[in-house]
């Protein structure tokens, strides 16, 4: 049975931190971190994960700035109220969530935020910095991932990694910090051939495809390391992952659940971005 890598201890370990940084910050007079995140239309997932990070800035100390956008909103009303923010010197981070309901333009909206503000790390100039292995801001999914590894002692120096899917969000980001970790990195994608006999040459393998339970015990190596960053829903409604849990952990040496594992840090990681943000500009 694998050890399971426990994203949840780990989150709660990380946001205690920048919750006792902030604290002592403001017992010096110092103003604590902003956030700025904008939601439009009415997707119930992305709803929840609104809440969910504004549960966490509160927990933390993090003052939080929640802009609720009907999907009938422009463009140009929506990169004006980003530019807004921009300019705001209280404001330390902007997110705004994605997927943009159909008629917005992604790219555009993305590029309106300022690079130093840009805590998702999906500006254009910040996802070069993650090539060029200088970032400022860490992609919080991939960097929650890398995070949980190092604090297991897993090292990617040398090793097989497979990433399974090549988003913008995930896989793509995913396999730039495990090449920066000294990776031998593949990516894995819809096109891929044979993905199974990809996968099993994994040590580490990272499932990003949004697929409920497409990664089978028979796709993966005896003591393989097995990172589920998908949510999906199974046939019963239950939350679970792109990995087939329970056959996979009698293979794997460590396994992330879901829930509890990557999607948890990802909260984390964006609380230390909005950190980041904050702590060079105060
Ligand atoms: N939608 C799904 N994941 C994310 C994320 O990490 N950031 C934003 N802004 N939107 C998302």
């Amino acid at each position: 049975m694998a050890i399971i890598l426990d994203g949840k201890a780990l989150a709660a370990k990380i946001k205690k931190k920048l919750a006792d940084e902030i604290a002592a910050k403001k017992a010096e007079g110092v103003r604590p971190p902003c956030l700025a995140v904008m939601l439009v239309g009415d997707d119930p997932a992305s709803a929840i994960y609104v809440r969910n990070k504004k549960k966490d800035c509160e927990e933390i100390g993090i003052r939080s700035l929640e802009f609720l956008f009907g999907a009938d909103i422009t463009d140009d009303f929506l990169v004006s109220e980003i530019e807004k923010l921009n300019s705001d010197d209280e404001v330390d981070g902007i997110l705004v969530q994605l997927p943009l309901p159909k008629g917005l333009d992604e790219k555009r909206v993305i590029a309106a935020i300022s690079p130093d503000k840009d805590v998702d790390a999906f500006v254009s100039s910040n996802v070069g910095q993650i090539m060029l292995g200088d970032p400022t801001f860490l992609p919080c999914t991939p960097a929650g991932v890398m995070e949980m590894l190092a604090e297991y002692n897993i090292d990617p120096t040398g090793k097989e990694c497979v990433v399974v899917g090549r988003s913008n969000i995930v896989g793509k980001p995913m396999a730039m910090l495990l090449l920066a970790k000294n990776g031998t990195v593949t990516i894995c994608h819809s096109r891929t051939k044979d993905l199974a006999e990809v996968t099993r040459r994994a040590d580490i393998l990272v499932a990003a495809v949004g697929k409920a339970k497409l990664i089978t015990a028979d796709m993966i190596k005896q003591g393989a390391v097995v990172v589920d960053v998908g949510m999906n829903r199974d046939e019963n409604g239950k939350l679970c992952g792109d990995v087939d849990f329970y056959p996979v952990s009698e293979k794997a040496s460590y396994i992330s659940p879901v829930p509890g594992g990557v999607g948890v840090m990802t909260r984390a990681m964006l609380m230390e971005n909005a950190c980041t943000a904050w702590r060079s500009r105060t």
